[in-house]
């Protein structure tokens, strides 16, 4: 390191050290392991590229840089998209006539084939996926997109490693050492005590946490699938090393590193094994180490829970955790206002986000590459008469087309016969209607229903993470039928290779393809254009008068928008606040009330 990049290393590590030192020593009371620590923070500090030291001086200086409305992701598999990471680089022009400042890389780092879990069952942190290039690909890749603006996330998959990990090769060949780095019982006892506290998250296609292996002779904790070997970070040695795994990742030129189910990490006999206060001291650290090796890099937190769970992820000002999560409530909320044509729950929703700090960023989506779980607010629903299993058991049969008049389709996902808790995947064009669309006027209101969602998606304070091929409108896939591999896991009827003939289509105005790719653009457009979207508005939604009409206000700097999104297939009229406003698509000014079409929406600019 040059003086100056020395100094300011040591003004980073001076900054968080007492803190660290503090959590460090409270969780593991190990103060060697704390110095190797230091030790290493210092080497991956140094060992960051140039260019990368660049990144990290520029945002020092703007801490607040992702937190701006130009923000635009898409999150794609890299095999699906492009064939590999050089193919990614090649195809960088078409995310960037998309408007994608932001990709999310799916998991591509070494992974058994037939026991990958979509590459979040990782055998080597430190290699990438032979078929999907290598190591230097992928800074190529990333030097490529810094080059263009194109900021670059990829998941650390931390709960657990592959059973094909090295780690747990040496365990299961009866290391001691290896062993302690993951749960093993020689007897089912303890996880038996285990199974009466902890939920099960595959109940149908992995039950049960525990797994034993005849081979080895020992219980072995598998949170996930059973190849999915849950890591054990009581001990000090798991974390140091995983935390070294975490920041030679971020030396490849990540932006984004999207810690997979977070939640999960620590586990407490006795306990649910979920959000217990220790993993908010995990998180915490490791926003501190982040800090002090890769300032440039932030942290997304995968919690795919209710909002009271979710929101302790960010922290508190002074102690924050991770820089962003995902929105997962919002966006169950608004298919569940799809299947009902009910907005209040939706309405309820964006106000109590509204009504969060404005530091907090959510990443906004309607799909990504995992089921939608019907994690909705139960007890408001009951006083509305919608009582959980039913209510799921409605929202499944509506999407998988079953309901009369339903024109979506789909497939359950782990479907619980004991709790009735089926999930559900598909793509959003699909869950729209375009699979099924036979007319040009069914087509018509499919296409408008799907930018619809997409409207009030960017319509949202915060960063708007479109879903690979949503942006023209990809259908479901059913070949994973064919591949044994995949036969078992319906999350791969959205995972379908990207059809660049329908790509292709972008420009042509009188496809699905064209009108979605044009929409959307031009949705981009108007959210770079207007201040109002900045994050740190005042967002608060709109009495529209009609049930399935969402209204949503933004004020920021002088500027004030509404957006009303009509999740009816009849035509509306609503009621406007006072004063004129202009339509920012059509530029048509309306005082007193505006129109809306079928599903269509409008936002709106106040004169
Ligand atoms: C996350 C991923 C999901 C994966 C699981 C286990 O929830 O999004 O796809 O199955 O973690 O790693």
């Amino acid at each position: 390191m040059t003086k100056q990049e020395e100094s300011r290393f040591q003004a980073r590590l001076a900054r968080h050290h007492d803190e660290l030192r503090w959590l460090y020593m409270e969780l593991y009371d190990n103060g060697s392991m704390f110095a190797e620590l230091c030790d290493q923070l210092h080497r991956f500090a140094d060992e960051r590229r140039p260019v990368l030291k660049k990144r990290d001086a520029a945002r020092e200086a703007e801490p607040d840089w992702y937190k701006h409305r130009d923000l635009l992701g898409s999150m794609l598999y890299i095999d699906n998209f492009a064939g590999n990471l050089n193919g990614v680089r090649k195809k960088l022009d078409y995310l960037e006539s998309a408007g994608v400042d932001c990709i999310h890389l799916m998991p591509f780092l070494d992974t058994v084939p037939g026991r990958s879990d979509g590459g979040y069952a990782v055998a080597d942190f430190r290699t990438v996926r032979p078929d999907l290039g290598t190591m230097d690909d992928l800074q190529k890749l990333t030097d490529a997109c810094h080059r263009k603006n194109i900021n670059v996330c990829m998941d650390f998959v931390m709960n657990h490693t592959s059973c094909d990990h090295q780690w747990a090769r040496r365990a299961r060949a009866g290391d001691g050492e290896y062993m302690s780095r993951y749960f093993f019982y020689d007897n089912p006892s303890i996880p038996a005590e285990y199974e009466k506290t902890v939920p099960q998250v595959f109940p149908t296609t992995a039950p049960g946490n525990f797994t034993y292996f005849e081979d080895c002779g020992y219980w072995v904790m598998t949170t996930f699938y059973p190849y999915q070997w849950d890591l054990n970070y009581h001990n000090p040695r798991v974390f140091n090393e995983m935390m070294y795994n975490f920041l030679f990742l971020a030396n490849q030129g990540m932006d984004i590193i999207r810690i997979d189910a977070v939640p999960y990490i620590w586990k407490e006999l006795g306990t649910s094994c979920r959000n217990l206060d220790k993993v908010h001291t995990i998180v915490r650290m490791m926003r501190m180490i982040g800090e002090i090796v890769c300032p440039s890099v932030i942290l997304l937190g995968e919690v795919v829970m209710e909002p009271v769970k979710v929101v302790p992820y960010f922290g508190t000002v002074d102690k924050p955790e991770c820089h962003l999560l995902y929105n997962v409530t919002t966006m169950c909320t608004t298919w569940h206002t799809v299947a009902t044509r009910d907005t209040r729950l939706l309405r309820g929703q964006l106000d109590s986000v509204a009504g969060l700090p404005k530091q907090y960023l959510f990443l906004n989506y309607l799909r990504c590459h995992d089921d939608i779980g019907w994690g909705l607010d139960y007890p408001t629903l009951r006083q509305w008469g919608m009582e959980e299993v039913p209510h799921k058991k409605y929202l499944n049969e509506f999407f998988l087309g079953h309901t009369p008049g339903s024109v979506s389709r789909g497939e359950l996902y782990n479907d619980d016969p004991t709790t009735g808790d089926a999930r559900f995947c598909g793509t959003t064009a699909s869950m729209c209607g375009l699979e099924t669309a036979r007319t040009d006027e069914e087509r018509a209101l499919a296409v408008r229903k799907d930018l619809m969602l997409h409207a009030m998606m960017l319509f949202q304070s915060g960063i708007p993470m479109l879903y690979s091929g949503d942006e023209i409108g990809q259908l479901n896939d059913y070949s994973y039928k064919d591949d044994p591999a995949r036969a078992g896991d319906s999350r791969y009827i959205h995972r379908g290779k990207l059809p660049w003939d329908r790509a292709a289509q972008r420009s042509d105005l009188s496809t699905p393809a064209g009108q979605i790719f044009s929409g959307l653009h031009e949705l981009e457009s108007l959210r770079r254009e207007h201040v109002a979207f900045e994050a740190s508005a005042d967002v608060w939604t709109l009495d529209t008068g009609d049930i399935s009409v969402l209204g949503i206000g933004r004020y920021y700097d002088g500027e004030m928008l509404a957006g009303l999104f009509n999740f009816d297939t009849a035509p509306k009229t609503i009621p406007l606040p006072d004063g004129t406003w202009r339509d920012l698509h059509s530029g048509a000014e309306y005082s007193g009330s505006a129109p809306l079409e079928p599903c269509g929406y409008l936002w709106l600019l106040h004169l």
